[in-house]
């Protein structure tokens, strides 16, 4: 197997995009992609893009067609794949393309998130995000993303002692780092009582415990390290890609509070990179919901079952703190277009690495991590790249 490097990304701005098609998003996050790698689209071998439901959004399907078309790909016939994993879709194309790389079949490979998800109206939204669940025994009885992450929230306060006021200080963090984002879809800070007084959405989730519905999307491209030099001064080097997955249900879980996915990709990201929590500066998991982040980070092994809570109050992960988590702003802040959320992970760490992350930026980093989750943690997709 080669080493494989990211050598170009670019991301569109997230949140209400009136102005663009799916389309128009797409061919900014490549063209930003491009220019930074400073390649021509020529080069490229293939292209992988993540996508969750844009037959449900924007009624379009061929995603991978629709895509290499609109890029000026379609009279070099490359090779262009959807990948669809619910909200892990980008974390999922990634991986196949960082595999491509990696096993000799393709040189210079695009791995790109798209989602278009305001075109429709706030019940369709909710009704396509369902069918990340278990359509027949979640679906059809009446559960939405919200309400699952709900029984996920109060089966976790029931056994840890989490108060409420631990769990809004993720949105709250969250917040602080999209207001320092110029990508993110809220860049406003917020403080505890902003969430505790905002709207209740599936108790004891309230408006500012969940991610947001969100246009954008984010493209990064990959070449085998040995020819990374050719393109950028500052390749990032893919030390680890896993994935796991697990019941789709919640109720055929061992335990709802703990995403044994997450632990499987994170433990297999940590083996196959040689390294353990200790080495990582920084990682952005997927906090669809505030819930979701302390599960996450638990999970992942940055703190031990039950104190995430603290350890957010405690600002372990805010910037400057022991593990930043979600520099980004996270899925809260910096918005959720569900296709385009693992590309966009991709795209904060190698800012980060690249010393680009402004006024977010974590000093001296040199190792991060991503986690993007499918529905309630059915897939998972954990990667780890670090500084060459
Ligand atoms: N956080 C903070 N503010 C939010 C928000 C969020 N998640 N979602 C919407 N808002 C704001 C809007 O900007 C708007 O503000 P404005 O009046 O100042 O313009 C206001 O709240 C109302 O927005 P609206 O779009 O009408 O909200 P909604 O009630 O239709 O939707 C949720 C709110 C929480 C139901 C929706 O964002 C949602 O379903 N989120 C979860 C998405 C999800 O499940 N993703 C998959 C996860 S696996």
């Amino acid at each position: 197997m080669r080493d494989v490097a990211v050598i170009g990304v670019g991301c569109t701005r997230f949140g209400e995009k009136w102005s663009e098609s799916f389309r128009d998003l797409f061919v900014e996050a490549g063209a930003l992609a491009l220019e930074d790698a400073q390649l021509s689209g020529e080069k490229i071998d293939a292209m992988y893009v993540g996508n969750m439901s844009a037959g449900r959004f924007i009624e379009q399907e061929h995603i991978g067609a629709l895509i290499a078309d609109y890029a000026g790909m379609a009279t070099r016939h490359i090779p262009s794949t959807r990948v669809e994993a619910a909200c892990a879709s980008g974390g999922l194309a990634f991986r196949q393309a960082v595999i491509a790389v990696a096993s000799g079949m393709e040189d210079i490979v695009v791995a790109a998130g798209v989602e278009k998800m305001t075109d429709v109206e706030p019940g369709a939204s909710t009704d396509a995000l369902t069918g990340a669940a278990d359509r027949e025994w979640e679906g059809f009885v009446g559960a939405t993303f919200p309400g699952l992450y709900a029984m996920i929230a109060k089966d976790y306060m029931h056994k840890y002692a989490m108060t409420r006021e631990q769990l809004a200080q993720v949105a709250v963090k969250n917040h602080y780092n999209g207001a320092r984002n110029p990508i993110a879809q809220f860049q406003q800070e917020i403080t505890l009582d902003t969430v505790l007084r905002s709207t209740m959405v599936a108790e004891p989730l309230r408006l500012f415990d969940c991610s947001p519905i969100t246009d954008g999307a984010a493209a990064v491209i990959l070449a085998p390290l040995e020819r990374a030099r050719e393109f950028t001064d500052t390749p990032i080097k893919v030390l680890a890609t896993a994935q796991a997955s697990d019941s789709i249900a919640l109720h055929d879980r061992r335990d709802i509070s703990t995403l044994d996915a997450s632990v499987a990709a994170g433990q297999r990201a940590f083996k196959m990179a040689k390294l353990t929590h200790k080495d990582i500066n920084m990682v952005e998991v997927h906090d669809c919901f505030s819930i979701a982040e302390i599960c996450a980070i638990e999970d992942l092994g940055f703190c031990r079952k039950g104190t995430a809570g603290k350890f957010t109050a405690d600002g372990e992960t805010a910037l400057g703190g022991r593990i930043p988590v979600n520099t980004s702003g996270g899925l809260k802040a910096c918005g959720h277009p569900v296709g385009a959320t693992g590309i966009k992970q991709v795209y904060e760490i190698v800012q980060q690495l690249r010393n680009d992350a402004g006024k977010r930026q974590i000093d001296g980093a040199k190792i991060g991590m991503t986690h993007n989750v499918g529905g309630t943690g059915a897939t998972v997709a954990v990667h780890i790249l670090g500084r060459v």
